[in-house]
């Protein structure tokens, strides 16, 4: 028999961890108030987290489970690659575009674990929903990778704070 409790588990993380990203990214809109089209795609960014956190929640359902509320590795991760100080450097959103281009990926990861895990056990609907927070953070990754050579630019341009 499957192990279910190792997807429950992973799952437990993923919420954590976008929970702690939805908080971050609140932050970061509004520091990017200088930069409209940023600061609007780290609206749409924080809206797609808060609807992943919500369909891993339905998928913890499924399993018979609900959110752990433990402060796992996942969510400290989420909290600390953002928990930059904010507002005061030239390079906020350069340092903000590093991290959330680095926790995208952790987060690509870990969804391509889970459609694996989800698979294994037999949960074909998990699996299809994992799949679908998976583009989102592929698009989001492609969109940071766009953002970042205006931004460094301009950080450089604009020297020593
Ligand atoms: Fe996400």
């Amino acid at each position: 028999m499957a192990d279910q409790k190792l997807v429950v588990s992973w799952l437990n993380d993923a919420y954590a961890l976008e929970n702690g990203i939805a908080e971050a990214l609140e932050k970061q809109v509004a520091v990017a108030a200088d930069h409209p089209a940023v600061q609007s795609g780290i609206q749409r960014h924080l809206e797609a987290t808060k609807r992943h956190a919500e369909t891993v929640k339905t998928c913890l359902e499924q399993l018979g489970e609900s959110p752990s509320g433990v402060k796992t590795t996942m969510a400290t991760l989420g909290a600390k690659v953002h928990g930059l100080t904010m507002g005061a450097a030239k390079d906020d959103l350069v340092k903000f575009a590093l991290n959330d281009y680095a926790t995208e990926h952790m987060e690509i990861a870990s969804y391509k674990a889970m459609i694996v895990a989800a698979q294994e056990i037999g949960q074909a609907e998990i699996a299809a929903a994992c799949q679908g927070i998976l583009s989102d953070e592929v698009a989001m990754a492609a969109w940071l990778d766009e953002q970042m050579p205006a931004l460094v630019r301009e950080a450089v341009q604009q020297g020593e704070t």
